[in-house]
C-alpha cells in the first residue's frame, strides 16, 4: 500500500520494528508502537513525535491474545489501521546441545502465536473496510531447518508459509499481504550470536527495504539478495547433500527467557 497513515507495529521498541516507526514516522501519519519495554517504546516514540506522527504505545506481550485482541478492536474502533506489521518476535539456538522444551514451546508462542494474535482481529475489519495491508516478519532462516535453531527455524517457516497463503485467501477481499525475510540485522537479537554473520546489514538500511516493498505489495520481501539466494539454495537442494554441512555451522545460544512471564 502507497502512504499508509495508520501503521501498527509490534515489536517497536527496538531492532527492525523501531526502524521501521523511524522510517515511516512523519506528518500526517499516526504509528502505533507495541512491545514489552516501556523505557525502549517511549524513546521510540519520543523520536517518531520529533520527526512529526502522531503516536499511540502500548506494553503488551503478543502472546496475550484475549487482552491484545480487545485492545486491538479498541484501537481499530478509533484508528482504523492501514497497516499492521507484526514483527516481534524472540530467537534461541541450541548452543550445540539440545533445545529445551520451555524455549521450543516460548519461541513458537511468541513468533507464532503472537502474529496470529496480532493479525486475526484485523483481518474481518479490514475486509469489511475492503483496505488494508498486513506484514508478517518470517526469516530467511524459513527457508530450511538449520541444527542450531530448530524451533527459530520452524517458527519462521510457519509464517512464512501461512502469510503467503493469506495474500491468496485475502486478496479478493482488497487485503495485501506480504512475508518479510530479512538476512542477518544488527540488532539486540543477534548481537548474542558468536559468529562472524555474512551481509549483516543496519536495522535502517532494512527498514527503508521493508517499507519500499510494502509500497509495491510484494509478496516476498526477502533481503540481501547473496544471503537470500544462499538460504533459497540450501532449502531446494537435498538434504543428504546439505545435511553433513548444516551439521557444522555455528550454534546460535540459547534464549535467555525462555520463562513465559
Ligand atoms: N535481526 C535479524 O537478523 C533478523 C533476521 C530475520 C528476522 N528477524 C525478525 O525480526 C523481528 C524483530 O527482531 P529484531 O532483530 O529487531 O530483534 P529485537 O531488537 O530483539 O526486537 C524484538 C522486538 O520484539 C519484541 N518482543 C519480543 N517478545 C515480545 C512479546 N512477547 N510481546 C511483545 N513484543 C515482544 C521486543 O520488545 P520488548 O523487548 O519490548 O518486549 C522487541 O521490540 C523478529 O521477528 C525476528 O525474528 C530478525
Amino acid at each position: 500500500m502507497k502512504d499508509p497513515k495508520v501503521i501498527l507495529i509490534t515489536g517497536a521498541s527496538s531492532g527492525i520494528g523501531e526502524a521501521l516507526a523511524l522510517e515511516y514516522a512523519t506528518e500526517g501519519v499516526t504509528v502505533i508502537l507495541v512491545g514489552r519495554d516501556l523505557d525502549r517504546l517511549d524513546s521510540v516514540a519520543a523520536q517518531c513525535r520529533d520527526f512529526g506522527a502522531e503516536v499511540r504505545l502500548a506494553t503488551i506481550d503478543v502472546t496475550e491474545g484475549k487482552f491484545f485482541s480487545q485492545w486491538l478492536e479498541g484501537v481499530d474502533s478509533t484508528t482504523p489501521i492501514d497497516l499492521v506489521i507484526a514483527n516481534a518476535g524472540i530467537s534461541g539456538g541450541t548452543s550445540g546441545g539440545g533445545e529445551p522444551d520451555e524455549q521450543v514451546r516460548r519461541i513458537f508462542a511468541v513468533n507464532v502465536d503472537g502474529v496470529l494474535n496480532t493479525v486475526h482481529p484485523l483481518i474481518a475489519r479490514m475486509t469489511e473496510r475492503r483496505r488494508g495491508q498486513i506484514a508478517l516478519m518470517s526469516s530467511l532462516a524459513a527457508f530450511r531447518g538449520f541444527p542450531g535453531a530448530p524451533a527459530y527455524c520452524a517458527s519462521k517457516a510457519a509464517v512464512r508459509s501461512y502469510g503467503e497463503s493469506l495474500r491468496g485467501a485475502l486478496a479478493p477481499d482488497g487485503i495485501e499481504v506480504s512475508v518479510i525475510c530479512p538476512g542477518f540485522i544488527r540488532t539486540r537479537m543477534t548481537e548474542v550470536n558468536g559468529f562472524k554473520m555474512p551481509f549483516l546489514m543496519e536495522a535502517g538500511r532494512a527498514a527503508r527495504i521493508v517499507k519500499r516493498g510494502l509500497a509495491r505489495n510484494k509478496a516476498r520481501i526477502a533481503f540481501p539478495f547473496p544471503t537470500y539466494f544462499a538460504a533459497w539454495l540450501i532449502g531446494a537442494l537435498a538434504p543428504t547433500l546439505t545435511d553433513p554441512w548444516l551439521r557444522r555451522t555455528p550454534k546460535k545460544p540459547a534464549l535467555e527467557e525462555p520463562k513465559a512471564e
